[in-house]
């Protein structure tokens, strides 16, 4: 077992998929919401079979959500449970389109997102920070949309832009105004490519994109000279192992190409993708880093600061986490 302690950084997790079973429920019945009947398995699983059955549930169990308040719970929760697990620093995706398809306004979900990060903090020293995503299957328009809400609404803890969804749908060209536009305007960017499909998709999100981080990016592993290609541009992967092994994307640890990828030299890091719903969390990414992937403790201290470097904030607040990491003793 590594130390609970040992300093970890997330990058990749889908805010509306940290909610857990319980608090959707919780949530639901202060709004005296119906959530679906087929939502849940059990008491505390959610019910899907596949990829697409996946974000079906994800899109349903968020709609509990109604009010900024709920937004700064769902946050504070999933901020608390990364802290007891050693998390110093997580980025959150948020998803201003879900917010809307609950009625919640661009701000509200803001104003929710943000006062989570000064109390998580306060509480437990954890800093979070968050990347307003777009959803790829619902088009160019609405990513538009959000990214106008986004630019039109600064705030320093919402520090950068994504695009999650289903990969199947339209093209990188198709969003490349999208991705320009928040790229021009001075904010970094990251979006998922090479979950489901093949490393071609990686190399066109690079070549179409603004982008320094590829969210998932494993099926990378699958063509050499991608891989060389992606370490040439120092591109980081934000990998969730947890959630590949869950989605079926490989059958097992043993087949997943993490430990490849970094023997390659490609930057590497661990996510929990959407906690609940793949049965993980950081903490337990980092324990199958170390027991499936060989990883030391050292190696994932790596990690960490691999995390850090890429993430979306500036190198004042880089240097306060990478002292955390440099202070912290092994006791084990
Ligand atoms: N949205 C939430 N989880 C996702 C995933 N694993 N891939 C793409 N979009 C997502
Ligand atoms: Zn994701």
């Amino acid at each position: 077992m590594i130390p609970k302690d040992l300093p970890k950084a997330e990058l990749h997790c889908h805010l509306e998929g940290t909610i857990p079973p319980s608090l959707a429920k919780k949530i639901a019945k202060r709004n005296n919401v119906e959530l679906s009947a087929n939502l849940f398995e059990d008491e505390n699983t959610y019910a899907w079979d596949d990829f697409a059955s996946f974000l079906d549930a994800y899109d349903d169990a968020s709609l509990c959500l109604r009010t900024s308040k709920d937004y700064r719970d769902i946050t504070y929760d999933y901020l608390a449970k990364c802290a007891s697990e050693g998390a110093i620093y997580v980025e959150v995706f948020t998803s201003p389109d879900h917010a809307a398809e609950c009625g919640i306004s661009y701000n509200e979900h803001v104003k929710g997102v943000a006062q989570a990060f000064d109390d998580a903090e306060k509480d437990y020293g954890i800093i979070g920070r968050a990347i307003v995503t777009c959803v790829r299957h619902l088009g160019p328009e609405k990513a538009m949309s959000v990214a106008d809400s986004f630019l039109d609404n600064p705030h320093p803890y919402f520090v950068g832009f994504g695009m999650g969804g289903d990969e199947g749908h339209l093209t990188f060209d198709d969003f490349k105004p999208v991705f320009d536009k928040i790229a021009n305007a001075g904010y970094p960017c990251t979006t998922h490519a090479g979950e489901h499909f093949g490393p071609e998709t990686i190399l066109d999100a690079i070549e179409k994109l603004p982008i320094s981080r590829i969210g998932h990016g494993v099926r990378i592993s699958e063509d050499e000279e991608a891989v060389k290609v992606i370490i040439k541009k120092g591109i980081v992967l934000e990998i969730c192992p947890g959630s590949n092994v869950s989605l079926g994307v490989y059958k097992n640890y043993s087949e997943h190409p993490f430990p490849y990828l970094r023997n390659c030299g490609c930057k590497v890091t661990l996510n929990s993708d959407d906690p609940p719903f793949f049965h993980t969390n950081i903490g337990k990414e980092y324990e199958n880093g170390h027991v499936n992937f060989g990883l030391s403790i050292e190696d994932l201290l790596g990690i960490t600061r691999t995390a850090i470097d890429a993430a979306f904030i500036n190198e004042a607040e880089k240097d306060k986490l990478y002292a955390k990491i440099d202070s912290w003793e092994y006791s084990g």
